[in-house]
């Protein structure tokens, strides 16, 4: 069992109030809060050792080198990569997919086909759209049903030998949906294509294997799973490296330049064009060093005990409508209350001091979906508690009142 009263304390920012209430933060699906450790790290980096990496021979150099390659070793132990060189250290998910999309730039041809489906953030959607306008590839996407579940069978039908990569959650951040991804990563293979698994979602809430997996790549952001924001890291399979070309081009990504021919270096430097964030990445590894100190069972128990304290204690509010059924949800509720904007909810709890995220989530083919401008998403973390809910269920009705 948790002790969430010891684990709140390693949240300076949760013990405060907010216009005059105390503060409720339900928005961890945006962004999670950051613990006293992660905080310090950033701060022991720049007062201790903070020089530019991989270059200089001078002492500082070294050491900063030597802890951004030991929390490249914590992401791959972490995430279980074959290979510490196929953890590559990004600005965040959003990077991390466009950097693939860019690659498959080199690699695919008109009439070929791009997989992505109705539950995606816009960060898995776009990308490929580009990537299909430029190349003459076709965009095909597997539809979702009322419960918020992706249709597995329509999945096995758009599958071809002209399939070249699927794009795909994890988790959806909209809805909570937890999708069959291991089903889907198996599909693609059969059908010859690649898969990048869109993590951003999952990795707060569970440790992802990716040789279990067998996944081509899997993106995720750092600022969600207690890192500083600016991080993030694109896993990708030695292979699949190897064969993408370079998304940017600069300073260490390079073995030696010419003005005739430049050649490239080995992974991961290949992808890490320019001065990366450095505090960023050796914090990264801190925050990793802190979720597995808490343990990612016990994280997963509270935070579904809270999701099932919550859909239970929302139920009651009449009119209220919870968007993504499914059995297989993590700890987000997305909702709206008949005939009142999401918009209004939000800022009237607000100044009850509950901190929730109205809109469409940057989702908006799942409200469109739905028929729905967008919906009040309240993202539960481990270090939240019973009584924030009910404090959020007591404002919700108080809001609802006030607007009716
Ligand atoms: C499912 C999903 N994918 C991608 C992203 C983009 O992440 P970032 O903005 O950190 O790049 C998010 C952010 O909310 C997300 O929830």
């Amino acid at each position: 069992m948790l002790d969430i009263q010891k684990i709140r304390a390693d949240f300076p920012i949760l013990n405060q109030k907010v216009n005059g209430k105390p503060l409720v933060y339900f928005d961890n699906g945006a962004t999670s809060q950051k613990p006293q450790v992660v905080i310090d790290a950033i701060s022991k980096y720049y007062q201790e050792i903070n020089a530019n990496i991989h270059r200089g021979v001078h002492t500082l150099s070294q050491l900063a080198t030597d802890a951004y390659e030991v929390a490249r070793g914590k992401v791959q132990h972490h995430i279980n990569a074959k290979h510490a060189h196929e953890v590559l250290f990004t600005s965040g998910t959003t990077f991390g997919i466009n950097l693939v999309a860019n690659g498959f730039a080199a690699i695919l041809k008109p009439g070929e086909e791009v997989i992505v489906s109705h539950l995606e953030h816009h960060s898995n959607i776009v990308p490929w759209q580009m990537l299909c306008e430029k190349t003459g590839a076709t965009l095909k996407v597997i539809p979702m049903d009322e419960t918020g579940e992706l249709i597995m069978s329509e999945y096995d039908k758009l599958l071809s030998g002209k399939t070249k990569i699927v794009a795909v959650n994890h988790i959806s951040n909209a809805l909570g949906i937890i999708n069959p991804v291991k089903y889907m990563i198996d599909k693609a293979h059969e059908a010859g294509a690649a898969i990048l698994i869109d993590g951003a979602q999952s990795v707060p809430h569970l440790k992802p294997d990716v040789q279990a997996l067998d996944c081509d790549f899997y993106a995720f952001s750092g600022h969600k799973m207690c890192g500083p924001t600016g991080t993030g890291v694109l896993y990708g399979k030695e292979e699949w490296l190897h064969k993408l070309p370079p998304y940017q081009g600069g300073g260490e990504m390079i073995k030696e330049v010419s003005f005739e021919k430049t050649t490239y270096a080995d992974l991961p430097h290949k992808f890490e064009a320019g001065t990366p964030h450095i505090a960023g990445g050796i914090v990264l590894g801190a925050a990793i060093d802190y979720l597995n100190s808490v343990g990612f069972e016990n994280i997963q128990k509270q935070e579904l005990e809270l999701l099932a304290y919550a859909t239970e204690r929302l139920s009651e509010i009449e009119g209220l409508r919870i968007y993504g059924n499914s059995k297989n949800k993590t700890s987000v509720i997305s909702f709206n209350i008949e005939g009142i904007h999401p918009y209004d909810i939000g800022t009237i709890i607000d100044k009850l001091g509950i901190a929730v995220r109205t809109g469409h989530h940057c989702a908006q083919p799942i409200m469109n979906f739905f028929g729905i401008p967008g919906t009040i998403r309240a993202s539960f973390s481990f270090y939240n508690t019973k009584e924030e809910i009910d404090a959020l269920v007591e404002a919700v009705k108080k809001a609802k009142m006030m607007l009716s």
